[in-house]
């Protein structure tokens, strides 16, 4: 398993390009099984759980075919049940059996296991799915879902945490074919859903409110093929912001869409960054001390619970004490040992971290455990004494692109240690 070395302790500067979104990219993919024609996807980032979904559909019997940063699938013919492994292995490929069902009236997935950061149910993805007339069953590890015809109707989605993003996809896209109207209250308003929503109208879907909490869908007889670009990654931004501030350098995010990260800019800015918004992209950079900022994870447009570890390495870095809550994922604090190990003063109070920040990090080996906190780990890394080296990256590769090269682009003294 490949590794990142990482020697700290230079400022970052320079411009890097935001790639496009992970979160959003996933659930258009699986929009292309709705439709037998043609569907052409643009700025698609190379990543390793972007790849997977494309093995899951080519599984499904689609024709996909990857093309620097695009992609073209057509899915003529469907099977409607996911392969066990493929499936089990990333959870975002959930979001096929909306599309299945609505399309072949039956879909068929193994039961999405929980994952390091929460239990990770679907209960609501299936709520939605019965609301639209679906029979569903769980049986040896699979979950069925089967309707003579779908039926469009009013349903409340929110949960635990409250909206559920993937939820809202799923439901949204079998909700497409479905007969009648379907209006879908408590629905996730992250940037990624109203994207989603922008493909399947191209595609000749009636979708109104997506980006609100109340998402309407009139049903169609049929989706025909459509062209879409991505958004770009607002959690990858943020992450290239955090660097900067952490670094004390200036850092350009060509591409990255400030109207999506309202809640981490607000929060940076609070915490001694200066923010220069521009047509092409922004600029983060930091001219005085760091001061701590309290932080509490919501569904959007709160702060998102995928910048929460980010947002703590710097913290940890920054005089005084901050207070991290995490209200999203029940168990989304794998990073706090690992920045321990750095030198880092973190205590967890149930759904808090209270950081003592400040003291100096000084490099040493961490395990990465999950996508996020890996982040967290190499910017850790970039501001601390000494080397530090991040092992089992294969994380960071299902979310960030080429994040080394982009990295050692501003000035980065980091490089990969390939397993032989
Ligand atoms: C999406 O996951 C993202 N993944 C996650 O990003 C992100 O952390 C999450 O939304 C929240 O923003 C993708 O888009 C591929 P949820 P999703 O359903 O849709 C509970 C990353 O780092 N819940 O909004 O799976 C759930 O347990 C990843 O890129 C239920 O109780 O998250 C959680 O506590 C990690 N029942 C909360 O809702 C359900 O049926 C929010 O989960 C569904 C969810």
């Amino acid at each position: 398993m490949d590794s990142l070395l990482i020697k700290g302790g230079l400022p970052l500067h320079g411009e890097v390009a935001i790639s496009g979104a992970k979160n959003a990219v996933l659930p258009i993919l699986a929009a292309t099984l709705l439709t037998s024609e043609p569907c052409v996807i643009r700025r698609v980032p190379n990543l390793s759980d972007v790849r997977f979904m494309g093995q899951i559909l080519t599984w499904l019997g689609a024709e996909v075919r990857f093309d620097n940063g695009s992609v073209r699938v057509q899915a003529r013919k469907l099977k409607g049940t996911g392969e066990y492994d493929l499936i089990r292995k990333m959870r975002g490929s959930i979001c096929i059996m909306g599309p299945l069902l609505a399309r072949l009236h039956k879909a068929t997935v193994s039961l999405p296991g929980g994952c390091v950061i929460g239990a990770r149910p679907i209960n609501l993805h299936l709520k939605g799915f019965e609301a639209l007339g679906a029979r569903v069953v769980i049986e040896g590890g699979y979950v069925h879902a089967s309707a003579k015809r779908l039926v469009g109707s009013p349903m409340f989605l929110g949960g635990r945490a409250g909206s559920t993003v993937l939820g809202t996809a799923n439901v949204m896209m079998a909700a497409t074919l479905a007969e009648g109207v379907t209006i879908i209250e408590s629905a996730a308003c992250e940037p990624e859903v109203v994207d989603l929503a922008a493909f399947l109208n191209s595609m000749g879907a009636k979708i109104a409110g997506a980006g609100s909490p109340t998402i309407t869908v009139t049903g169609v007889k049929m989706l025909h093929g459509a062209e879409h670009e991505v958004i770009p990654d607002r959690i990858e931004a943020a992450t290239y912001a955090i660097a900067a501030a952490m670094t004390n350098g200036e850092v350009k995010l060509r591409g990255a869409r400030a109207d999506h990260m309202h809640a981490v800019l607000d929060k940076l800015t609070d915490a001694g960054a200066t923010i220069q918004r521009n047509g092409t992209g922004l600029t983060v950079s930091r001219k005085g001390r760091l001061k701590p900022v309290d932080i509490t994870t919501l569904p959007y447009s709160g702060f998102p619970t995928d910048v929460q570890a980010q947002m703590m390495a710097l913290m940890a870095v920054t005089p005084g004490i901050s207070i991290i809550t995490e209200r999203i994922f029940e168990s989304r604090f794998m990073h706090v040992s690992e920045l321990t190990r750095l030198g880092a003063d973190i205590e967890i109070e149930g759904p808090s971290a209270i950081v003592k920040g400040g003291k100096p990090l000084s490099g040493a080996p961490v395990m990465a455990s999950d996508l996020r906190a890996s982040a967290a780990l190499v910017l850790a890394g970039l501001a601390a004494r000494g080397t530090t080296q991040v092992n089992r990256v294969y994380h960071i590769d299902r979310g960030y692109e080429q994040i080394d090269n982009k990295l050692r682009q501003l000035g980065a003294r980091i490089e990969r240690i390939e397993d032989s």
